[in-house]
């Protein structure tokens, strides 16, 4: 059963204080995006992942994969009275890995999607997406696609009313960023910085404990009126993204990827969530292919890729019979 699921950006990422479970509460506006992996699972003796692609180094094996997990808590959900058949997952990697492009978490979604069919498993996609919150924040709109709000931890999915089709340049950096690290950096630089923080995250309210000033994420509602008026260069101004200055702060060198898509057109241009990919709003077709080949004369980036989004969710895309 061959699944493929698109790579994600956040057109917007408002984020919260820490909670007390480690994460952060935030409202966010995924938008995916038409660089995809493709996810093939057949039945094993035992669980194992094969990766394949051009740099594919980074993906963890066994069971600290995403994908692994996914398959096993389906296994678990779906299949209570069924035992736990194993599965070879095969994963043909597109999407950078620790990219801020949610490929994990793509490849957890297609896993899930791919072992539901394989084991007829009959989950709802509201039951799959439940699983699906349990493996990882970013892992339920990979199920969903499109354009769609997030909450909570960014499970919580509203489909969000988005008009045409977005042209996209990703620049992709050398290497990767820790997610976990990102947030860290987000919460240390708010910290020596409350005024900033409590501008950054929206409206401000007194945090009980402390009396600080905490900033408490709400949604741009200039920006979902831009998305339904489907204009790109409404869009563009308005794209944003909390954990922005946190990437660049421990990747001071994104600084000038951003600087070579402004200077060349882009409408827009961010770090892809918790980056180090940064993402440019193109007004076209033949502005992005514009933006690209300048994106890659300015040599800021490692590569670069033009995607269209917004992008369907995990699909099945092929059954071998056996
Ligand atoms: O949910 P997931 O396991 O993909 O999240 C990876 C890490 O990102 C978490 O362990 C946490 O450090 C951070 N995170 C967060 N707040 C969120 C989502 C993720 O702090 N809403």
């Amino acid at each position: 059963m061959t699944v493929r699921v698109p790579a994600k950006v956040n057109l917007q990422l408002s984020v919260g204080p820490p909670r007390a479970d480690g994460y952060h509460d935030l409202v966010t506006v995924f938008h995916a995006v038409s660089l995809f992996d493709e996810v093939t699972v057949r039945p094993a003796d035992r669980t194992r992942v094969l990766v394949t692609g051009d740099d594919v180094a980074g993906v963890p094996a066994g069971r600290a994969n995403l994908a692994v997990r996914a398959a096993r808590a389906l296994a678990t959900v779906g299949l209570r009275r069924r035992g736990r058949p194993a599965v070879q997952i095969e994963i043909r990697k597109r999407i950078p890995v620790a990219a801020g492009l949610a490929g994990g978490s793509a490849d957890a979604a297609a896993t899930l999607v791919a072992c539901n069919e394989l084991w007829k498993a009959g989950l709802t996609p509201a039951e799959l997406r439940e699983v699906a919150a349990k493996v990882g924040s970013d892992v339920p709109f990979a199920l969903l696609g499109g354009t769609a709000i997030g909450q909570g931890r960014g499970e919580q999915l509203t489909a969000a009313l988005a008009a045409g089709t977005y042209h996209w340049v990703l620049a992709f950096a050398p290497g990767g960023l820790s997610t976990p690290e990102v947030y860290a950096a987000c919460d240390r630089l708010r910290a020596a910085s409350p005024a900033r923080a409590a501008r950054v995250g929206g409206p401000a309210e007194p945090d009980a404990a402390d009396g600080a000033v905490q900033p408490l994420p709400g949604l741009s509602t200039e920006l979902m009126a831009a998305l339904r008026s489907g204009d790109p260069a409404a869009v563009g101004p308005l794209l944003s993204n909390d954990l922005q200055p946190a990437a660049v702060s421990l990747r001071p060198d994104l600084r000038r990827a951003l600087n070579a898509g402004q200077e060349h057109g882009a409408l827009g241009a961010m770090v892809s969530g918790s980056g180090p990919t940064c993402a440019f709003l193109a007004a076209n077709a033949a502005h992005a292919r514009e933006l690209a080949v300048a994106l890659t004369g300015a040599g800021v980036c490692r590569s670069v890729v033009r995607v269209k989004g917004p992008a369907p969710g995990a699909t099945v895309v092929m059954a071998e019979s056996r």
